[in-house]
């Protein structure tokens, strides 16, 4: 797909719904007690995928265009998969079912595409190991296919060693079948849709600091779960608005919780011209938000908010290179184990459009504000770096062609017609 340089953006959009929260109403559905009607979910190649392992898990789910009715069996009403559950391109529903599959009464295996077969599981078979999870990497490399036998679980305190909302679930979805508490604690906030929407289903889970705890076996209720725009796909409107010179852009019912917003407080800090309207609560938090174009500048980011941009770093990536001086990146080697390693393909793609960018061993270092020209990009078949690499487009001179550029659909099926409609406005 080719993009060119544009000078006006104006419009509004509503982006798609949250990714996390969608694949977690979905979940947590299936493991309550009646009906959880779900408003906003993203129908995105990610999300699907759980929906299709839970139907293959004996839930009944029904689609129509907005809405999604799980028919949940309870914590103890799934039936054994007649065949490998395919998780896709989605680390998400991989850890987190692996969560729950480790506490039932039948065995399991997991698959997923190639990239999911590269991602680390290593940080998920440790703690529910530890649990008592039979739990096996059937190629022995820490990676998917995973093979999992439901065992007695028993209640652990895990200092996870990474930041991660993921290995954070897993853990905390297998403690709603141990025999005791289970709590995690991690090295810095990751996103707490989790614990969230687990406490509104009816479980027993609380949060101190760092550390989440979750007690076992609860009656959990279906529930009617609206879901926000996902401001992970908001950030790449936050960016367009921001770089392309004449650009005024509305982007409403952005899910703002804290531990997702950290690419609202770096772009204000870059300079970005953002203003939050319309702020409220439909069980996380949720805003418009107004961008206008603005010079940006460079800034360095590190530490506890990487959590709560991780996704957005390509994005920010973009907007470094746009702006003046240099910003620096650090504290992201999870960037690597993402559906492609970011640094490495945020280093060669904003390399060929005239970049000068260089990668560390936890993040890059970029020197802002040259021109960039328009080039071939190859997006390894990452949704986030293509999107990116769209946007970083619309603000180089000349033709930027992406490679395999609807991989787009695993989190923003439309991303390219709701980008086209600000601009042919
Ligand atoms: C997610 C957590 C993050 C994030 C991913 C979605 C989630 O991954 O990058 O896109 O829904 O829990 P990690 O937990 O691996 O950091």
């Amino acid at each position: 797909m080719k993009f060119q340089k544009v000078s006006r953006l104006r419009g509004e959009i509503t982006v798609p719904g949250d990714k996390s929260i969608s694949h977690r109403a979905v979940m947590f559905g299936a493991l309550s007690k009646g009906t959880t009607k779900i408003t906003g979910f993203l129908r995105g190649a990610d999300c699907l995928s759980t929906i299709a392992c839970f139907r293959q898990l004996g839930i009944t789910v029904e689609e129509s265009d907005d809405t999604i009715l799980v028919h949940g069996k309870g914590l103890h009403g799934l039936r054994e998969p007649a065949a490998v559950l395919d998780t896709g391109n989605s680390g998400t529903t991989t850890r987190l079912i692996s969560g729950i599959l480790a506490g039932q009464n039948f065995k399991s295996v997991l698959n997923g595409d190639a990239s999911i077969q590269k991602r680390p599981m290593r940080r998920i078979m440790t703690p529910l190991s530890q649990m008592g999870a039979s739990i096996r990497s059937m190629k022995d490399n820490d990676c998917a296919p995973l093979e999992i036998t439901g065992s007695p679980l028993h209640g652990i305190s895990y200092p996870s060693p990474v930041a991660s909302a993921q290995v954070k679930s897993a853990v905390l979805l297998a403690g709603l079948y141990a025999d005791g508490e289970t709590s995690v604690k991690e090295p810095a906030v990751s996103r707490n849709h989790t614990e969230l929407m687990l406490k509104s289903f009816g479980a027993d889970i609380r949060t101190e600091g760092l550390t989440a705890t979750i007690r076992p076996e609860p009656v959990l209720c279906g529930m009617d779960i609206l879901i926000p725009g996902d401001i992970s796909s908001a950030a790449y409107f936050i960016a367009a608005g921001c770089l392309v010179p004449d650009a005024e852009i509305l982007i409403r019912n952005v899910g703002i919780n804290p531990t997702r917003d950290g690419i609202l407080r770096v772009a204000k800090e870059m300079g970005a011209d953002i203003t939050l309207l319309h702020e409220k609560n439909t069980g996380e938090p949720v805003a418009d938000l107004l961008i206008k174009s603005s010079p940006l500048h460079g800034v360095t980011i590190g530490g506890d908010i990487i959590p709560t941009l991780i996704d957005e770093l390509p994005i920010i990536a973009v907007m470094a290179a746009f702006a003046a001086g240099t910003t620096i990146i650090r504290d992201a080697a999870e960037l690597k184990v993402k559906e492609s390693d970011r640094i490495a393909v945020m280093t060669e793609n904003l390399s060929a459009m005239g970049c000068d960018i260089t990668a560390t061993d936890d993040g890059i270092i970029i020197n802002g504000g040259r021109p960039l020209h328009g080039a071939l990009i190859d997006a390894h078949l990452d949704h986030r770096i293509a999107m990116s690499f769209a946007v970083a487009a619309l603000a180089a001179e000349g033709e930027t062609e992406i490679k395999d550029a609807d991989c787009v659909k695993i989190s923003y099926p439309g991303f390219y017609q709701d980008l086209e409609k600000l601009y042919d406005m």
